[in-house]
């Protein structure tokens, strides 16, 4: 308990003001409440409305010092105040999280199964306490910090990786843990330093083992590796490109066949209409001569 309201009651002792004996006056303290920590000074003020005092004082059982003085006021230095508990010093407290309030003067609690997600997360706890209709309210803060074992994962830690050869190429291990775990990978029983990349050659198929270690603990993985040749790459694009030619080439031939008889048919039928239009064309002409020779034209 730190700080302690301090309630001031001081007494001036005033003697009646010359020639005005009947005359009311007041008497006041600043502050008239105050929040002192334990063990400190504070500096009261008595003042009065009364134009001539005369002698005045303060009555407490603080140290007391007379610092100042005017006509109508008087400053006092109280020092060492371990200044009467006013009221119950049990404060309530809040956890963050916690399900309920203890009771008061008692501890307060949270009972948690902690995850790796709650690494880093922050709990605060409100001790507040009411004096003299002052709400008093001190907070702290913790955070917590989940400590486990590494793990080497899929996700960051593939066990099968394709590299594709003359590229720059990495293997890619990314352990988790708390605290990070420190990872070192052996390859043909050498150390694999993971920081360089490599220009993938075939020589770098293979198994690589990689662990991981932080002070929990350790976990090991097989990494397999595969370089895919770019030759692979082209004599699959080519023969893709050789499949899809010969698939349109059937199909023309296959659209071909299909219309060919119709268009013998066709030649046919227009080789018949223009024989008719022949025939009509004279049958028309024999006609025309008929009727000229009618008329005599
Ligand atoms: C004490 O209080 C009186 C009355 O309010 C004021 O006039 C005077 O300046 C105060 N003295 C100090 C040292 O603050
Ligand atoms: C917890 O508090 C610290 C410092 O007060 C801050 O850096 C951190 O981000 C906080 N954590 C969360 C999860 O908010
Ligand atoms: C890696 O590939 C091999 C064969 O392709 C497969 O049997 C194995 O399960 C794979 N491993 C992982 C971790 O995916
Ligand atoms: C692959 O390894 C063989 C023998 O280990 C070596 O002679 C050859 O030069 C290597 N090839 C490359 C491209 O590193």
């Amino acid at each position: 308990m730190e700080t302690l309201l301090f309630g001031v009651w001081a007494l001036l002792a005033l003697i009646p003001c010359p020639g005005a004996t009947d005359e009311l006056f007041e008497v006041s303290v600043w502050p008239d409440q105050a929040l002192v920590k334990f063990g400190d000074s504070l500096m009261v003020n008595c003042s009065t409305t009364c134009p001539d005092p005369g002698p005045s004082g303060i009555e407490t059982f603080l140290k007391k010092t007379q610092v100042g003085k005017g006509p109508q006021w008087k400053e006092f230095l109280l020092e060492d105040v371990t200044g009467h508990v006013l009221t119950s010093p049990s404060p309530t407290l809040w956890l963050q999280g916690a399900p309920d309030l203890p009771a008061p003067g008692e501890p307060a609690w949270l009972l948690l199964t902690t995850r790796e997600e709650d690494d880093g997360r922050n709990f605060s706890c409100e001790a507040s306490l009411e004096v003299q209709g002052q709400r008093l309210i001190k907070t702290t803060t913790i955070q917590l910090h989940v400590l486990y074992k590494p793990r080497l994962e899929e996700s960051g830690c593939p066990g099968n990786q394709t590299w594709v050869e003359g590229m720059e190429q990495m293997l890619a291990c990314v352990p988790k843990g708390n605290p990070t775990p420190s990872l070192v990978c052996t390859w043909n029983g050498m150390t694999f330093d993971l920081e360089v990349p490599q220009k993938a050659t075939q020589n770098h198929t293979g198994t690589y083992c990689c662990m991981a270690t932080n002070r929990l603990g350790s976990v090991s993985k097989d990494i397999a590796v595969i370089v895919q040749g770019l030759d692979e790459g082209n004599s699959s694009a080519i023969f893709i490109i050789i499949t899809v030619a010969l698939g349109v080439g059937v199909i023309i031939i296959a659209l071909y066949l299909n219309y060919r008889p119709c268009k013998i048919e066709r030649r046919k039928l227009s080789c018949r209409q223009k024989e008719k239009n022949k025939e009509e064309e004279s049958q028309f002409a024999v006609q025309q001569a008929e009727k000229c020779n009618a008329h005599h034209c």
